[in-house]
């Protein structure tokens, strides 16, 4: 009987050496990057996938989590989220960037094998998760921040409850990728943004900072799919080739050298490795209206007190990623995906 509880008291305990992961996404191909990233490390432990609008519709989104996750034959609760922004009005998806399917139009699917969403949202998801495991869970999100907003909603408390956050999105001194100041994810529900900001969440952005110095080339997902002939790599190479085409429209160094930034899986590899990146501290926030909507705005100048309100001591200190050490960041991303992490 002893012997019994014993077992059971082990498998309760949770490996500490493994971040435990809940990753808000829109796959959406460097979504996709990065989902087969978190499967293959060994230190991220995924106990859920919350789905959101942006790169494609949320059903699809939800429709290609599970895809994924099935053809590394990994069982992952998925909780199905948004499908649209908390105020502002939605975009349609941008389909010449990721494909109408958000995998670069895949010219055929392996049969479904039966699996569903979780029937709760995805925000009831995170409140569940965070409730049962207070201070354990790190929520990595890569997409809008409706579902982590909708969240809050439910429970106030979640900052306390949750970890920390480690997102993709924003930009503090790059430039936007969908206006002059904006990045698409913070752009595509500011108001969602602005209140995870000021929430009072340990919480790390990684944006265009530093994800535009990260390009992965496509000759190394060429490589992971002819040393491994499996059905989830080639998706992600056909995929990745139909977004590096993209890119090879709009930057010119890209045409010659196809290869794509490598955005979303920067939001792991920071909370892996946050001594590959420079931060800087101050008060995070995300402008909601007007011609700079979704500009992301870091008060890191904590000694000046302004006459402006909305950036003073009540906001919460959060961290921007501003550098980042580019070859160590390729190397750990070649030596995950090039590991053993997939069934024959
Ligand atoms: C972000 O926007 C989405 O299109 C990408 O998946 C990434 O999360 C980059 O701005
Ligand atoms: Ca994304």
């Amino acid at each position: 009987m002893r012997l019994e509880a014993a077992r059971f008291n082990i498998s309760l305990m949770t490996d500490s050496s493994k971040h435990r992961v809940i990753f808000d996404t829109d796959p959406g191909v460097d979504d996709a990057m990065a989902l087969c990233f978190a499967m293959a490390h060994p230190h991220i432990e995924l106990v859920g996938i919350t789905t959101v609008y942006g790169n494609v519709t949320v059903p699809q989104a939800t429709t290609n989590a599970l895809y994924l996750t099935q053809l590394a034959a990994r069982s992952i609760s998925v909780a199905q989220g948004a499908s649209q922004p908390l105020v502002k009005h939605g975009e349609a998806p941008p389909d010449f960037i990721h494909g109408a399917d958000g995998l670069g139009n895949l010219p055929s699917r392996i049969a479904s094998s039966g699996a569903k969403a979780d029937r709760r949202s995805a925000a009831q998801f995170i409140v569940d998760m965070a409730r049962a495991s207070p201070g354990q869970i790190t929520l990595v999100p890569v997409g809008p921040l409706t579902n982590i907003a909708a969240a809050l909603a439910l429970e106030p408390k979640l900052p306390q409850l949750i970890k920390s956050i480690s997102l993709m999105g924003g930009t503090i001194k790059e430039g936007g990728n969908v206006s002059p100041v904006a990045e698409a994810n913070i752009w595509n529900d500011p108001h969602a943004a602005d209140a995870v900001f000021t929430a009072g969440f340990d919480l790390t952005m990684i944006g265009l900072d530093v994800t535009y110095k990260v390009v992965i080339p496509v000759s190394l997902f060429e490589k992971l799919a002819a040393k491994h002939e499996h059905p989830l790599l080639h998706t992600l190479l056909h995929a990745v080739r139909f977004y590096a085409k993209f890119y090879a429209t709009r930057y010119p160094d890209l045409k010659a050298n196809p290869g794509c930034f490598g955005h979303d899986v920067l939001a792991f590899i920071a909370l892996l490795h946050p001594e590959l990146f420079s931060f800087s501290q101050g008060r995070l926030r995300c402008v909601t209206e007007g011609i700079a909507q979704g500009q992301t705005i870091l008060h890191d100048r904590l000694s000046m007190d302004f006459p402006q309100a909305g950036f003073g001591a009540e906001i919460p200190l959060s961290q921007a990623a501003i550098t980042v050490n580019v070859p160590s960041v390729l190397k750990i991303f070649e030596d995950t995906l090039t590991a053993n992490w997939l069934p024959a």
